[in-house]
């Protein structure tokens, strides 16, 4: 069985972060979010993945080489981003004609059974078998309709409330049959979503299937935050430590945290639930931090809070600083000492900021 994992967009909405690296590079439990999804396509038997690759494509092929936990990996190359369609249309020559593949966003997370949707997609003879959500608030995504037996009726992709009443919406989790590469034009931006999927439920060879579970698109910042809590819950589950860890002194650790290579705590500080700290992180005494990511090689200064915020790689953050609420520092920002940031405030790389800012803006 191959796959294709789509890899190549810009993730402007995790801007600052992804200024300098591919959403899929960013760590989720201290592992890249892509590692995740590598292993579990491992783990079902997928032989060799095409990641269809476009922005710092150079980013995956440094880091996975040709090979990654037994599979075979091969890259398929854009010159321009194609978007979702055209990305796999480039990629039909690598995946060939033999069987039916598997497709996915590669900024998801989620523990749905691949074996299941290709089975639904065999019994039902489809073209295209999409994997389905149960969502509250659809209004955000590409909604679609079912027949009892599973045949998708219609697929709305970002609908008003008075086009849809179906509360499923598309995972960005697929199987195709080869047929698929005859409803993609060749060479051009195509979206699989807008241009595809509508035609192929016109014509009754779109299915769904139903799945329940964790599920989590990181395309946003408030969901990337999620998915590192989510991980953490389920599979890390502990407090993980790499062995080389220096705890300075008594440190209270709250499960489930992960704490990565040649990193640094001082004393009587605080850390987790729902803590990733980076490689050569280091925290000094009296610090506190929840649920939050920290970066590789971040220096967090003495009596510092830090809750339910992002610090991009080797950030400097002062004494006495207070960084909460969904805020976001960029890689090498330094934040001076007292400084308090909350309410979304994004800090982008390599600035300095002086002041404390309570409003949900980006400091350039
Ligand atoms: P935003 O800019 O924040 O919307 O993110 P994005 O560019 O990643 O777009 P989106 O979240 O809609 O992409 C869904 C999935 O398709 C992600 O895994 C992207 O990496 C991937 N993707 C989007 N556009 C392209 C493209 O042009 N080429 C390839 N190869 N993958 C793409």
């Amino acid at each position: 069985m191959k796959a294709v994992v789509l890899a190549g967009g810009f993730g402007t909405r995790l801007r600052p972060l992804s200024c300098t690296r591919p959403k899929l590079l960013f760590p989720v439990g201290n592992k890249p979010l892509l590692d995740w999804t590598l292993k579990k396509l491992a783990k079902s038997g997928v032989e060799e993945v095409v990641l269809a690759v476009n922005y710092m494509a150079e980013a995956f092929i440094h880091r996975y080489g040709n090979s990654k936990y037994g599979m075979k990996l091969l890259y398929s190359k854009e010159d321009k981003p194609l978007r979702t369609g055209g990305a796999i249309k480039k990629a039909e020559e690598l995946i060939g004609h033999e069987e039916p593949f598997l497709v996915l966003n590669g900024d998801i997370l989620a523990n749905i059974s691949y074996k299941e949707l290709v089975e639904k997609n065999r019994v039902n003879n489809a073209i295209a078998t999409i994997a389905l959500y149960r969502v509250e608030d659809t209004s955000q995504y590409g909604v679609v309709e079912l027949t009892e037996k599973g045949c998708v009726t219609q697929f709305v992709e970002k609908p008003s409330s008075d086009k849809t009443t179906s509360d499923l919406v598309n995972a960005g989790i697929y199987v195709f049959d080869p047929k698929i590469f005859e409803y993609i034009p060749c060479n051009k931006p195509v979206s699989i979503e807008n241009e595809v999927f509508p035609k192929l439920a016109v014509e009754g060879k779109l299915y769904g299937h139903i799945f329940e579970g964790m599920w989590i698109d990181i395309g946003e910042l408030k969901n990337y935050l999620k998915a590192n809590q989510l991980l953490l819950d389920i599979e890390i589950k502990k407090s993980q430590l790499a062995s080389d860890v220096i705890l300075e002194g008594k440190v209270e650790i709250k499960a489930p945290i992960v704490i990565d290579r040649k990193t640094i705590i001082g004393e009587k500080s605080k850390i987790g639930p729902h803590v990733s700290l980076g490689e050569r992180v280091s925290v000094g005494k009296g610090v506190s931090i929840e649920n939050s990511v920290i970066f590789p090689g971040t220096m967090i200064s003495d009596f510092t809070s830090i809750r339910g915020a992002i610090i991009g790689e080797s950030a400097i953050i002062g004494r006495w600083v207070k960084i909460e609420d969904e805020c976001i520092v960029g890689d090498h920002a330094m934040i001076q000492d007292k400084v308090t940031l909350t309410r979304g405030v994004t800090v982008c790389p390599s600035k300095e900021v002086t002041e404390s800012v309570l409003s949900p803006i980006r400091v350039m």
